[in-house]
């Protein structure tokens, strides 16, 4: 990306300090580095209270010593203050300032480390740079402690390396035993805080695993669950991803946050004019509910009338684009035997017509890619089926990893990691972009790689359709945690709440967990259309059947509203609990509140609108007897003006939401 601003300050070259120790710009965080009988640690004090106590720095590899006997060679300091832009994301325009140490290592066994860290005034990253005497070891294990200086309240998923759709659980720091990143926490010094990673290249994931009180150390992703021992496999020089920490005085402070992207490399695709953010809807929903299904067994859902009716809807509405699953030959075994064909489509999707009638409409196709893990063999297709795809002017695709393993190893090994880059960048060098299921984690290569868009990564709506559901705290818990990492393809937007329009329905069939007749969304409508703006996704879907759409009042949000985003704050919030949302695309600006089972009122000040505009708001709003369990339906829209001197009494139900239009009044 080029810089429409740019100061980096001098490189303070050589600038050795006799107190390896860095302190953010303004001055709050400082991180201090030691090395006591040849052991690193660092420790970071928050406004001169220390936050995490010394905690050790280091790995663990076969036949290495890449932990202890280390000497300090040399320290240097430098600092940038910097501007940089992207092609779509919360904010196109970032900031990036921050001061910068490297500490250079040697030990006597001729493993030299080189020390990265960088401290921003909403946290700090570091990372390991060794330089082995040998051309290859084994990563067995990380040593980085986090010894947190207090106890507070945590909100994270737990540290499994195969499956991150798991429940989040509130509890205190010293009860976790081990927990994916983000791992967001607020001390009970009233700091917020979460532990992840950025930039994360030919390296397992990292996991968080609690050693004793409120002490925690880095726990790499195994291989495999045959090779637990096996974290990395290196050469003889070779970097982390950064360890990250964000920090902030209140919680909104964390979604604000740029530190991720702000410790990635700039963007490696010289011309992004084809990345694109889209709304979009799918044959998708009726799947998971269980009155269609990926494959022709009678209920086939991606027939070439239904997607011709699909196309329809989006070119009516204005939704960009629309995805197809079950447009592809092998869903009758989920990919068994390497039975998915990603050049042939299934016998009653007509191809070439669907694509040929979407163009004519102006609608973007999506296609899927489902792999059910079996990445071997996808790779063995992956080029045709990139070549198969760009020959139909094909730019976004949807991709899926949606069984146990990725041929033996762990989703989130270095296996993984190293699989899904190459999906990326094979998918850039044709101008494809991606919407991965089941993906690594986000940790910011966005910025380098923006055609990787967005990704599940987290429980995402289709729970609703085949479990127990959902929390209805889970909305407010994501923008604290997994959204922290990056955008989530959560796919929001059902209307039709309790399923009714199924009730009766002779294609009904339960095919995963429980039947959609035992399920709901755990929402209000209101709520639906909120969570548009809340969860953040390039690719935006309405994932509801476009049957609950039609001539619905409230579908005019979705209609009006621009996944293509200049500029977003988080207004106020708290974890777990409710959060407000502003979005700028272009002179407009999308509104988005969501509460977790409590109803609650907030205040809240328009300021952020243009002064001197006069703005068209239209509300969203859960009805004065909205209740998520007992009336989740009910919604009043109402139309005022408005400018950036008033305020709004935004009043959400329990589980409820609200979402706002402003449009200048001369539109
Ligand atoms: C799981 C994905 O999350 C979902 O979106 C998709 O429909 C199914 N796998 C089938 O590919
Ligand atoms: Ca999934």
């Amino acid at each position: 990306m080029k810089k429409c601003f740019v100061w980096l300050a001098a490189l303070c070259l050589a600038a050795c300090s006799p107190k390896p120790s860095l302190m953010s710009p303004d001055g709050r965080i400082q991180l201090d580095f030691s090395c006591e009988n040849g052991v690193p640690s660092y420790r970071v004090s928050v406004d001169g209270s220390p936050f995490i106590l010394p905690s050790r720095l280091g790995m663990e590899a076969d036949g290495q010593d890449l932990g202890s006997g280390f000497t300090v060679r040399k320290v240097r300091h430098s600092h940038a203050n910097q501007t940089w832009t992207q092609p779509w994301g919360e904010n196109k325009t970032v900031q990036d300032c921050h001061k910068e140490m490297t500490v250079e290592l040697e030990n006597p066994s001729g493993v030299a480390l080189l020390l990265r860290f960088r401290v921003f005034d909403d946290g700090l990253g570091f990372r390991y740079e060794y330089s082995l005497p040998v051309d290859s070891t084994v990563i067995t294990d990380e040593l980085t402690g986090f010894n947190f200086a207090a106890d507070g309240d945590s909100w994270s998923i737990v540290g499994d390396f195969e499956s991150y759709e798991k429940p989040y659980r509130k509890m205190r720091l010293s009860d976790v035993d081990n927990a994916n990143t983000p791992f967001t926490f607020r001390t009970d010094g009233g700091l917020y805080a979460s532990v992840h990673e950025a930039a994360l290249y030919d390296f397992p994931e990292l996991t968080l695993r609690r050693s004793e009180g409120t002490s925690y150390v880095a726990a790499l992703a195994c291989d495999s669950p045959s090779d637990r021992r096996t974290k990395a496999l290196v050469g003889k020089t070779f970097q982390t991803s950064w360890r990250t920490v964000q920090i902030a005085r209140e919680a909104v402070g964390l979604v604000n946050s740029s530190l991720i992207l702000n410790l990635n490399e700039p963007c490696a695709i010289e011309d992004v004019s084809w990345i694109k953010p889209a709304k979009y809807v799918g044959v998708w929903w009726g799947m998971h509910l269980g009155i269609e299904a990926w494959y022709d067994d009678g209920r086939h859902g991606a027939t070439t009338e239904n997607a011709k009716r699909y196309i329809d809807f989006a070119a009516a509405n204005n939704v960009d684009g629309v995805l197809f699953e079950g447009w592809n030959d092998g869903w009758e075994t989920w990919g068994n035997g390497e039975s998915f064909n990603f050049t042939k489509p299934a016998p009653d999707f007509d191809f070439d017509e669907v694509l040929r009638y979407a163009d004519s409409k102006g609608v973007a196709y999506i296609l899927h890619h489902e792999t059910g893990g079996n990445v071997l063999d996808y790779e063995s297709q992956l080029d045709t089926a990139l070549d198969w795809a760009s020959s139909y002017g094909i730019h976004y695709l949807k991709t899926g990893y949606a069984g146990w393993l990725l041929a033996g190893h762990y989703h989130h090994s270095q296996y993984g990691v190293r699989h899904y880059q190459k999906v990326a960048e094979e998918a850039a060098s044709r101008q494809i972009m991606i919407d991965a299921h089941e993906p690594i984690k986000p940790t910011g290569i966005r910025r380098t790689w923006p055609n990787f868009m967005t990704r599940e990564g987290a429980r995402g709506m289709e729970w609703n359709a085949w479990s127990t559901g959902i929390d209805p705290a889970h909305h407010e818990i994501l923008p604290y945690t997994r959204l922290l990492a990056g955008p989530m393809d959560y796919t929001p937007g059902v209307f039709d709440i309790e399923y009714r329009s199924i009730e009766g329905d002779p294609r009904l069939k339960v095919w995963n967990g429980l039947s959609a007749t035992e399920c709901r969304v755990p929402t209000t409508l209101a709520k639906q259309i909120a969570n548009w703006v809340v969860l953040y996704s390039p690719l935006q879907m309405a994932c509801d059947l476009v049957d609950n759409y039609e001539g619905h009042p409230a579908f005019q949000f979705f209609r009006d509203f621009d996944a293509d985003c200049d500029w977003s704050k988080a207004l106020q919030g708290e974890i777990g609990e409710y959060i407000s949302v502003v979005r700028r695309s272009g002179d407009r600006f999308f509104y988005g509140a969501t509460t977790d089972a409590s109803g609650r009122t907030l205040t809240e000040k328009l300021d952020f609108l243009q002064p001197g505009i006069r703005y068209h708001a239209t509300i969203y709003a859960d009805a004065p007897d909205t209740d998520w369990q007992t009336n989740p339906y009910a919604y009043v829209i109402t139309e005022r003006e408005v400018t950036d001197d008033d305020t709004l009494e935004v009043v959400l139900a329990p589980g409820g939401g609200q979402a706002i239009t402003f449009i200048p009044v001369s539109h």
